[in-house]
């Protein structure tokens, strides 16, 4: 049995840093396990210019320490300006543009209503080779909340593929077997990031004996085939699927509320969690590649020097960190960054 794996130093290509306080509690997390991370741009207001990305950059750099390089994104509107996403991607502030469908989670009432908005973005984009990072699900409330994912294959993500073939399209932390199964059957152009909680949890989680409010996230836990597909997915060794944990910390009440908000806060065991995966799956060797190579050989990005190490030890996750509830809380996990 391995007992120990060092692998290059790895990067988390989706995460929510808040902003003022929270940023400030939050970033530590994050810069401990990782060199690089792909900064999420959907604060209140959302980062949409390029020098609220530059000031968002320094302040968490601030807050993260120097060891610790944020990935700029930018979020994208109805109103998004080609010129803009060109002169931030030349000037090194952006490194891609997320996709926020209107309406589909936290902060994305400023997202795009229709895609035919923002087809000279992307025309620009697919042209400068800045990748498209999207929130995949359908909006329409009719639409099952559970098959929104599907939907939106299905209506958004065939069009915009065969409509910009070189556009380089991160589709974000996939949940179900039809996007594992897009993902794989999709032109190189086509990635995805998958989360620890969509790796460890399917729907039944949130319903364990009484509503658990902590075991939200959108897109939503699914059934467990769909973990399972998503799993297999992640330790295959393929280099469309890397590491991305859509850390999203929301206060406890905001949580534990008549209308609690979506996100997990798992950035203070993100590898240990993943890990575990790894490990359960007899694919401890395919985990490098997946927190550490495919996600910046996709960006175009130079891997990173140095290594971590991670053991195989109990390790007690705590039941609270302030008001933050971390994923796994109260649980043990079987490894250990050293
Ligand atoms: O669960 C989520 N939380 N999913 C998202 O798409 C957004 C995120 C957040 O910002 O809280
Ligand atoms: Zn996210």
């Amino acid at each position: 049995m391995t007992d120990t794996i060092t692998i290059r130093r790895p990067d988390d290509w989706h995460v929510h840093l808040r902003d003022g306080d929270m940023l400030e509690r939050v970033a530590p997390y994050t810069a401990r396990q990782f060199a690089r991370a792909i900064i999420m741009p959907n604060l209140a207001p959302p980062v949409t210019s390029v020098e609220q990305a530059a000031a968002y950059r320094d302040r968490i750099i601030a807050a993260a320490g120097p060891n610790f390089t944020p990935l700029m994104t930018a979020y994208l509107t109805d109103q998004a300006d080609p010129h803009d996403l060109a002169r931030g991607l030349a000037d090194g502030v952006w490194v891609a543009a997320k996709l926020y469908p209107a309406g589909a989670t936290t902060n994305s009432a400023s997202g795009v209503t229709d895609i035919a908005n923002i087809r000279p973005a992307l025309a620009r984009m697919e042209k400068i080779g800045m990748p498209l990072l999207v929130h995949g699900e359908a909006t329409d409330p009719e639409v099952d909340v559970f098959d929104r994912e599907a939907m939106f294959i299905d209506h958004i993500l065939t069009g915009l593929i065969a409509d910009f073939p070189a556009l380089k399209i991160v589709f974000e932390h996939i949940t179900t077997r039809q996007a594992a199964q897009f993902v794989a059957d999709a032109p190189a152009t086509v990635a995805a990031t998958i989360t620890p909680q969509h790796l460890h949890l399917s729907r039944n989680a949130l319903f364990d004996g009484g509503l658990r409010p902590h075991a939200y996230c959108l897109p939503v836990l699914k059934r467990e085939e769909h973990r399972l597909a998503v799993r297999a997915a992640a330790t295959s060794g393929s280099p469309k699927y890397f590491l991305g944990t859509d850390s999203a910390p929301h206060a406890r009440d905001a949580k534990e509320s008549a209308c609690g908000c979506a996100g997990i806060f798992n950035a203070p065991f993100a590898l240990e969690s993943y890990a575990s995966v790894f490990d359960e799956e007899g694919a401890l060797d395919k985990f490098e590649g997946f927190a550490a190579e495919h996600g910046p050989r996709f960006y175009g990005l130079p891997l990173n020097q140095g290594s971590v190490t991670l053991h195989r030890a109990p390790n007690q996750v705590p039941d609270a960190i302030g008001d933050l509830i971390p994923f796994h809380a109260g649980q043990a996990l079987g490894w250990r960054l050293a």
